[in-house]
């Protein structure tokens, strides 16, 4: 999607419930969110980037009763630990904040008034999942059973082994409760509804105009055209956002998770007539980076509330496909399951961010392996982009102990003019591999400028022969220039460092895309050169 460049974009990434500890398949969203924001600004673009911690639902309470602590322990651990990762892993969100904040259970309550007033909320008597045993409703993810979709195994709320469809309370078969394993009865019980089916008619026009990857798009628009049933917006739990006039009901936490987007705003730019901009005047572009399986959620669910409560709209949502590891879905109990944290305790955090995007394209499915992690550290990280800036610097250095004088040749202006292009391109199709792949495409072109030219046969010869060689290094020198802006947003640390041994005294995190043609200074002093990536043995 082509951005108007004169207004401010807000990107958010969905936020991860924060009952766990993180895992490389909660990066494939948030990585690529950081990368395209670095872009954007790079490309001129003034962007802010928040997320934070879902605090709220069955996901927390069930691990705090799982840890026997309270869901506040259990937030506090995890936020604690979410934040430390996309700190390590340089995940630069302008705001994180958390969802049970003040000002989100504020924002909340008065978006559900909204909706009230404006005539979407009813009351009405339900059947919901039961637990004899345990003399409780079984709410959400405490309540395992059939998917009256798919037939397969099924959380209360969510298909998450089948369909991936969102299932209402009392929708699933055959329920069990997840604590005792006894058979749950169904028992009436009121609730509130939100009329999601009186958006159709907005949600066919909203979606077509919509931004963003084409699956998120054609996943929503498939489901609105088929039914688009009421929503129910009501839980009995104790924790969460209390439903406004109701001490025993709290909002389901799908309601205050994307409001956290607003109140996160509002937390990072404190002035009313600022954050308004972007969430009640449509001042702002508005792009959320989510996973495949949330998208009914943030194209049907979210864009009505929005609209039912007279807020501003998403521009766009960009939905990256699920990973798995050596073919295999997640699974903790199974081992299937690279951790975050233990990953980074190994490898350098650029090399995982690389590997993110390098591996399959943003939508796809990206399919996690040692050996495909090597493969593109060795073949790629180390043979082309380490060789060229090892390669070329060194002899640079030792040569010249500076970037030498000469003229950048049209050749290798119009090779970066050209890869400049193909990631613009990238970017604005939230193609984040094509994007590396057109960089390390650039190294690629600079290792075999440098082999062609072979410097190193006239550097002991006459002086024009030595003249000569020193504007094949400084035409080099160039090319790594331009791959280190444009691989800055991929790998913010390593480029730093190549930034720094070219001599360049301005910082390669604010240098913009039109750096990349701006000619090296001649006589800067080049920096000893040190190895950027070692080899990974499996
Ligand atoms: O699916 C999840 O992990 C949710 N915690 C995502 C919420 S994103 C946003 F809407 F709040
Ligand atoms: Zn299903």
């Amino acid at each position: 999607m082509k951005i108007p460049i004169d207004k401010p974009i807000l990107v958010t990434s969905a936020l991860p419930y924060v009952n766990g500890e993180c895992h490389i398949g909660h990066l494939r969203t948030y990585v690529p969110a950081d990368i395209y924001v670095r872009m954007l600004r790079k490309m001129g673009y003034d962007a802010i980037f928040i997320s934070g911690s879902d605090t709220h639902g069955t996901p927390i309470v069930l691990s705090a009763e799982a840890q026997g602590i309270t869901p506040e322990e259990v937030v506090e651990k995890y936020h604690e630990h979410f934040k430390r990762i996309f700190k390590d892993l340089n995940v630069d969100f302008d705001y994180y904040g958390q969802t049970d904040s003040e000002s989100n259970h504020r924002r909340t309550e008065e978006i559900v008034k909204e909706l009230i007033e404006n005539g979407y909320v009813y009351k009405k008597g339900t059947k919901q999942a039961f637990c004899n045993t345990c003399g409780r409703f079984l709410p959400d993810r405490y309540v395992e059973g059939e998917c009256p979709h798919c037939g397969a195994m099924a959380r209360g709320d969510e298909c998450d082994q089948g369909c991936g469809k969102h299932l209402e309370p009392g929708e699933i078969i055959e329920p069990r409760c997840k604590i005792c394993g006894s058979e749950a009865d169904f028992k009436e019980q009121e609730q509130f509804f939100f009329k999601l089916s009186s958006f159709a008619d907005f949600l066919i026009t909203y979606l077509d105009k919509l931004g963003g990857t084409r699956n998120a798009k054609n996943y929503a628009k498939e489901w609105v055209r088929k039914e688009l049933m009421d929503w129910c917006i009501t839980r009995n739990l104790e924790w969460g956002v209390k439903f406004p006039g109701r001490d025993d009901l709290v909002v389901y936490v799908w309601v205050d998770a994307p409001i956290g987007y607003i109140s996160f705003t509002e937390e990072l730019i404190e002035k009313e007539e600022e954050w308004r901009k972007y969430w009640t005047e449509d001042k702002a572009t508005i792009v959320h980076f989510i996973g495949t399986d949330i998208i009914y959620h943030h194209c049907i669910f979210w864009p009505a509330m929005l609209k039912g409560a007279g807020y501003s709209l998403p521009d766009a949502v960009v939905a990256s496909g699920m990973v798995k590891i050596d073919g295999k879905t997640f699974s903790k109990s199974r081992g299937d399951v690279v951790w975050a944290a233990e990953f980074l305790e190994r490898f350098h955090p650029d090399t995982l961010r690389y590997y993110l995007v390098a591996q399959s394209s943003h939508t796809k499915e990206l399919d996690f392996s040692w050996d495909s992690f090597s493969t593109r550290m060795n073949n790629e990280l180390v043979a082309i982009l380490g060789n060229l800036v090892h390669r070329v610097v060194s002899f640079a250095y030792k040569n010249f102990g500076v970037v030498p004088e000469g003229d950048i040749e049209d050749e290798v202006l119009g090779k970066i003019e050209e890869i400049r292009e193909e990631v613009v391109k990238a970017v604005e199709e939230y193609e984040f591999k094509k994007l590396v792949d057109s960089a390390m495409g650039l190294a690629d072109f600079g290792n075999g400028f440098f082999q062609r030219e072979e410097p190193w046969h006239l550097i002991k010869k006459g002086e024009k022969e030595r003249e000569r060689c020193g504007e094949i290094v400084k035409n080099v020198l160039q090319i790594i220039k331009a791959v280190c802006v444009l691989l800055e947003p991929v790998m913010p640390s390593k480029m730093a460092e190549v930034w720094q041994q070219l001599g360049m005294e301005s910082d390669v995190h604010s240098a913009k895309l039109d750096e990349i043609t701006v000619p090296i200074a001649s006589g800067q002093a080049l920096k000893k050169p040190k190895k950027l990536f070692e080899r990974v043995e499996v």
